[in-house]
């Protein structure tokens, strides 16, 4: 699928999925209005079918993104890895604050996948507040998941080292956990 691992960086060094740049391109194109003696005016500020036609686009190639998405599945080794941190006030308070400046955007901060960019990716970002999507997941596969990425996830092996992502790790956990009256 040409053009739909195209990504752009933000400030922070994180990239995001720059959907809209590449479908505005294709729509231009495809347009039948505006094909015509190859001047596109894709930029033209007050032409709304560019937009109207980018977001058809970007429709379509979501849904064959998602149709064509196996499940994300952790190496054995990586599932199986054990998790040195305890998780204590220290690594709750770390693992909370990378989770609200890397993941947030993404997650939302409750984690049910309701943050600001979710909207705009074609994957769905998966509920991290769901006990049961995340109780089959052991910590290891966590952990490999966050460190390695699946696009439009970017791997945070570069920007949390190891003590930070398994508090990232253990943090994700109290979000699926409930609340402390509920405990039996
Ligand atoms: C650019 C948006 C984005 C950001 C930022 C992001 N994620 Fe994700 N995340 C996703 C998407 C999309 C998926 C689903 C990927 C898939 O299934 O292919 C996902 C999946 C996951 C999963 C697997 C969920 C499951 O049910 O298997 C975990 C765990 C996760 N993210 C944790 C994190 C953490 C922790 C961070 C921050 C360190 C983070 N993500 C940052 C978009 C993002």
């Amino acid at each position: 699928m040409h053009g739909t691992r195209s990504s752009t960086t933000l400030p922070g060094g994180r990239w995001v999925p720059a959907f809209a740049g590449t479908t505005l391109g294709v729509s231009g194109a495809a347009s039948p209005r505006r094909g015509r003696g190859g001047s596109l005016s894709v930029a033209a500020p007050r032409c709304h079918w560019p937009l109207l036609g980018s977001l058809l686009v970007a429709v379509g190639v979501g849904a064959l993104v998602a149709a064509a998405t196996p499940p994300w599945v952790a190496p054995a080794e990586e599932a199986a890895r054990q998790n040195p941190r305890p998780a204590d006030a220290a690594s709750l308070a770390s693992g909370r604050e990378a989770f609200r400046e890397n993941c947030a955007t993404c997650h939302g901060e409750s984690g049910k996948g309701d943050g600001d960019l979710a909207e705009l990716l074609d994957v769905p970002v998966g509920n991290l507040a769901s006990a049961e999507a995340m109780a089959g997941q052991s910590d290891g596969t966590l952990r490999w998941k966050v460190a390695t990425g699946r696009f439009p996830m970017p791997s945070f092996a570069g920007d949390l080292d190891e003590q930070r992502l398994w508090d990232v790790v253990n943090y994700v956990r109290t979000l699926s956990a409930p609340p402390p009256a509920a405990r039996p």
